[in-house]
């Protein structure tokens, strides 16, 4: 039997008067890749800051490894297992490339060396071997983007929560961030997935939760949610890396 990992019960939270989650349920369970999708706006990045201890929830419960996580720092999650890496990079900006991977690869023992670590992750993203000495913040928006990933692929957590792992990278570098993802995957990494990228989010996860206004309005296997036309028509439409569909351009460009 599968194991849950993370278990999120009625959870609210938002900013001030803002109730951007309002009654989320679901789980995750071990070796689990589940996407959450939406629009902007629709609470997505909020629901990972909460589920990491950033911002508090106003309601509800949530729990990892069956223990409540409600008040518990990014931190110390991450020393559990659960590493999130945040919207717009999280990397340490005065620290050097490999030094953010070291502390990355620090918070978690496992059998794996640091030198065994950081060849992957550099085998992956040649670029960052390059830039190994460079301070993170001296590096291009996409290059940190990298390292984000890299980041994750050197502290092999149980469960990563992943906001937006493709934004500001190229199509052919959001393949490489995929590939990685997909070995984490295949690992038995569990990943808990935001992406604007809604065709490889579905096409990496097995189960996708459709968010809207801060409420679940749709959920079910990646495949079923790809073929249905309500969600083609709102998020497959335009992926950035899906063959051109020609007659939505003509339709949609002003100047005709
Ligand atoms: N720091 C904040 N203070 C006040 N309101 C906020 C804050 N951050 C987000 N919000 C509001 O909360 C709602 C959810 O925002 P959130 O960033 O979670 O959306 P998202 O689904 O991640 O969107 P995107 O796809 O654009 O990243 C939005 O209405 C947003 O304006
Ligand atoms: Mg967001």
């Amino acid at each position: 039997m599968t194991s849950v990992l993370l278990s999120v019960t009625d959870l609210c939270a938002g900013y001030g008067p803002i109730r951007a989650l309002r009654g989320l349920t679901f789980q995750v369970a071990e070796r689990e890749t589940v996407a959450i999708v939406g629009a902007n706006g629709a609470g997505k990045t909020t629901l990972m800051r909460a589920l990491s201890g950033i911002i508090p929830l106003s309601d509800g419960e949530a729990s990892f490894l069956g223990r409540n996580i409600r008040g518990t720092s990014s931190h110390h999650l991450a020393r559990a297992g659960m590493l999130h890496v945040p919207e717009g990079r999280g990397t340490l900006q005065t620290m050097s490339v490999e030094d953010n991977l070291r502390l990355a690869w620090e918070i978690r023992p496992t059998a794996v060396t640091f030198g065994e670590a950081l060849e992957k992750a550099y085998g992956r993203f040649p670029r960052l071997r390059e830039r190994r000495a460079q301070a993170a913040g001296n590096l291009s928006g996409g290059e940190q983007q990298m390292l984000a990933v890299a980041r994750a692929l050197v502290n092999r957590p149980r469960l990563l929560l992943l906001d937006e792992p493709s934004m500001g990278l190229s199509p052919r570098m959001t393949g490489e961030v995929f590939l990685s993802l997909a070995e984490l995957r295949d690992d038995g990494v569990a990943i808990l997935l935001v992406e604007q990228n809604v065709r490889r989010a579905l096409q990496l996860a097995q189960r996708a939760l459709v968010l809207s206004h801060g409420v679940f309005a749709a959920s079910g296997p990646s495949d079923e949610l790809s073929r249905d036309p309500a969600i083609v028509a709102s998020y497959l439409g335009q992926s950035h890396d899906a063959p051109p569909d020609n007659k939505r351009h003509i339709a949609n460009d002003p100047r005709r």
